[in-house]
């Protein structure tokens, strides 16, 4: 399979996390989002833990949409007690073959070996610091879709136990805990930090870069190197068509796939084949979100405009909130009755709004929001049904 590296940037940012740039706030915890599907997983498992390792540090990953019916608290609680069991497996055997209840190690941190393993958001602390001590070295948090993280109370629980262990273990030149959190989405990813009560209040999200001309010079020159009848490959036509598949990889490599198969029928260039593949799956994803939106309800329509009107500010019972409802959906539109609205957007099949554990909702797939824009700025906002249509 395919992968290009992104070596520069993962040494960028494992410099800013350990608190190495002498301005610059990422040792406090680094929060990056990047729309769906344009590599973040792979670039954190890949490119980042690797390099961090490199560095000589510890490395925990966890994603916490690989078991999404599975409380996100406990994945948490449950990768960190796996890698501290690693280490301390040594140790949890002695325990039980000589029947300690607890172990001191280096005569400092006390341990109830009973809990190697399975620890809950109370002893997240402890546990973080006894793998930093046992292995010697500083310890990387790595949490995949963070946000996820705010739809259970446990999972809320175990962020503000990270943020603790974050105060606790590192000082100023002395940073021992190390946080990145990652997540698709920048709104639901700000509720980790935008107001007093959020666990990183004070912290800052980043755009995670997304791959860009560089990535398109590598298959561009691996194309030449293995069929050089392609030469030379345009690359100014690829970085298009790339940009217009939303700086999706996946899709853009199925594209060249296709665009390259001896059983294509194109006629020309493949570029413009790849182009042509960009433009055809933009107006599939569109028409796809104009089907979702036009199979609901009009309150569930109304309240889904406002969330895309209103964006952060989006306040689903206040009285502007209702009146809107009232207004676009000509009839008395009461909180309750908002409320179902937005429980059925949540249980719609892809869900269309996201809520938080704090009772916050977002839309659910932030591409949803250009959608949006576009056609705000087009006129063409809200879809209609077409006249005679099935
Ligand atoms: N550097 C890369 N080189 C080649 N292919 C890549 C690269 N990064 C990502 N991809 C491909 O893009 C697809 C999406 O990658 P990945 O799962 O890392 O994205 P993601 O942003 O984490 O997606 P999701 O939003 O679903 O979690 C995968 O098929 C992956 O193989
Ligand atoms: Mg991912």
């Amino acid at each position: 399979m395919l992968h290009f590296q992104r070596v520069a940037l993962a040494q960028e940012l494992a410099t800013a996390i350990q608190g190495k740039n002498l301005f610059g706030d990422a040792h406090n915890g680094l929060f990056l989002a990047a729309p769906r599907r344009t590599g973040k997983s792979t670039f954190l498992t890949e490119d980042l833990k690797p390099e961090l390792e490199r560095q000589g540090l510890i490395v925990v990953y966890v994603d916490l949409w690989t078991h999404k019916r599975r409380d996100p608290g406990e994945l948490i609680a449950n990768v960190i007690g796996k890698a501290l069991q690693s280490h301390l497996g040594w140790l949890a055997k002695t325990a039980q073959a000589t029947g300690l209840e607890s172990v001191n190690i280096a005569g400092a941190l006390k341990i109830d070996t009973s809990k190697i393993g399975r620890i809950d958001g109370a002893t997240l602390v402890e546990a973080l610091r006894t793998l930093r001590e046992s292995a010697g070295k500083p310890v990387v948090l790595i949490i995949d879709e963070a946000q996820h993280a705010l739809t259970s109370e446990a999972g809320e629980d175990a962020m503000t136990a990270l943020k603790s262990a974050r105060d606790q273990m590192n000082a100023p030149g002395k940073v021992n805990l190390m946080l990145v959190m990652s997540g698709s989405d920048r709104d639901k990813l700000l509720r980790l930090v935008n107001n007093n009560s959020a666990p990183f209040y004070g912290s800052q999200i980043q755009r995670m870069p997304e791959l860009g001309d560089d990535f398109i010079a590598y298959v561009a020159d691996l194309m030449e190197q293995q069929q050089p009848g392609l030469r030379p490959v345009n690359k100014a036509v690829l970085s298009h068509a790339f940009e217009r598949f939303g700086h999706r990889p996946q899709f853009f490599l199925a594209a060249l796939t296709e665009a390259l198969s001896p059983f294509a029928a194109i006629e020309g260039r493949f570029e413009s084949a790849v182009a042509a593949i960009a433009e055809q799956r933009l107006r599939d994803d569109q028409a796809q979100m104009e089907s979702d939106y036009l199979g609901l309800n009009p309150l569930e329509r109304a309240v889904l405009w406002r969330m895309l009107e209103k964006e952060q500010r989006f306040r689903p019972y206040d009285a502007d909130a209702l009146a809107f409802y009232q207004q676009k959906t000509a009839g008395k539109v009461s909180a309750q009755k908002a409320q179902t609205a937005l429980e059925s957007l949540r249980q719609h099949n892809p869900p269309l709004v996201w809520k938080s554990a704090r009772s916050e909702y977002a839309v659910d797939d932030a591409a949803m929001h250009r959608w949006y824009r576009e056609r705000v700025e087009a006129k063409t906002w809200p879809p209609v049904e077409q006249v005679g249509a099935a």
